[in-house]
């Protein structure tokens, strides 16, 4: 097929983005595709025998969203009115954050009638929206961290927010920005005087800010491929959380594939793991993160649906584990788009 591949884009994961496109091109020309790179915020095509994206790899911070508001954020859509889509059989998504994950690309590329890979707009857009993720979740009984949403125009009375965080669950408490991604502006709060600090971190990134209960316990997370669970991930992160640098920065995180858990409890999270993708409606593969309580109970965090896809990435890790090479895990992707287009 000829594949058009997009990556970079304005978002905070614009460097993680990158990555996974370097990872995704390459393991689609392994398939035996041919392939189209494009950096959606440059505008351009990056040259046929480039392979090297982003030659330093993923930094230990993202990059600064000053430099990033620089970028043309119109570029998309001349970009993806620019190479004539006619040719192109399937649209590869490797944009990470922001419009490229948020159903805002996609709808342009429905417009366009290309096929896409991945979720549709409002399984992207429900899922790049944790707290309206979060009230699916519950109306489908799959249960998520305590929480509540301040909207911009009620975060500002801080007496009032520290009040809602002590009557609600207390400290630690997690702080996030509502829409970002990897980890990015998100602070645990183990005292009340740091929570303003937190706050002010989680608005550089986001209008909403969604304050959670902290859940002890460990990390897993469980990739879906098609209409089924992949092997269960656990991640040991040095930092305790899973931050950015522990996310990008290799030997930061202990990766444990599959999962130290009982049967039943594997099978139970891969349950959940497919229901909430389900529940979102997302289609063709997705991420769902999770905590493992120490009262022994699995909280949903998120649905990633445009999840990393460097080689070494999670899903990639999975299907590894499932006996799914990386070439072959993309080729899957790029079909099961074309399957659903096809219809
Ligand atoms: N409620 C929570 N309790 C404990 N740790 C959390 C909680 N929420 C987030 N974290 C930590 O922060 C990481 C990122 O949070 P997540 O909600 O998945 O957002 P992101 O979209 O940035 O990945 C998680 O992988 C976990 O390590
Ligand atoms: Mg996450």
């Amino acid at each position: 097929m000829k594949i058009m591949v997009l990556m970079g884009g304005t978002s905070a994961e614009r460097d993680v983005s990158l990555a996974s496109g370097e990872a995704i091109v390459q393991g689609l020309r392994e398939a035996g595709h041919q392939v189209l790179a494009i950096d959606t915020s440059k505008g351009y095509k990056l040259p046929e025998h480039q392979t090297r994206f982003l030659p330093n790899g993923v930094k230990t911070e993202p990059p600064d969203v000053r430099a990033l508001q620089t970028e043309g954020k119109k570029m998309a859509l001349r970009t993806i009115e620019s190479f004539s889509l006619s040719d192109v059989e399937l649209v590869f998504l490797a944009l990470h954050g922001g419009q490229g994950e948020d159903g805002t690309v996609q709808a342009l590329l429905e417009l366009s009638g290309i096929p896409y890979t991945g979720s549709g707009v409002l399984a992207s857009a429900l899922a790049m929206d944790k707290a309206m993720s979060k009230k699916i979740f519950e109306r489908e009984g799959i249960l998520t961290p305590e929480w509540f949403l301040l909207e911009s125009s009620d975060s500002t009375d801080l007496s009032e927010v520290l009040r809602k965080v002590k009557n609600a669950f207390g400290y630690p408490a997690v702080v996030k920005p509502n829409d970002q991604g990897s980890t990015v502006g998100l602070t645990v709060v183990r005292e009340e005087k740091n929570l303003a600090k937190a706050m002010d971190e989680a608005k550089i990134y986001a209008e909403k800010i969604l304050i959670e209960k902290y859940i002890p316990g460990r990390e897993l997370t469980v990739g879906v491929l098609g209409e089924a669970p992949l092997p269960v991930i656990e991640i040991v992160p040095e930092h305790g959380i899973y931050d950015y640098e522990c996310k990008y920065t290799k030997g930061k995180s202990k990766y444990i594939c599959p999962a130290e858990l009982s049967i039943e409890k594997t099978k139970e999270i891969q349950e959940l793991g497919y229901r909430a993708f389900k529940a979102l409606g997302c289609e063709g593969y997705a991420r769902v993160d999770f905590r493992y309580g120490t009262d022994d109970k699995f909280y949903c965090l998120e649905v990633n649906t445009l999840p990393g896809m460097t080689a070494t990435s999670l899903v990639p890790k999975a299907a590894k584990a499932s006996g799914i090479d990386f070439p072959q895990l993309v080729d899957r992707i790029a079909k099961i788009a074309i399957k659903k287009f096809k219809g």
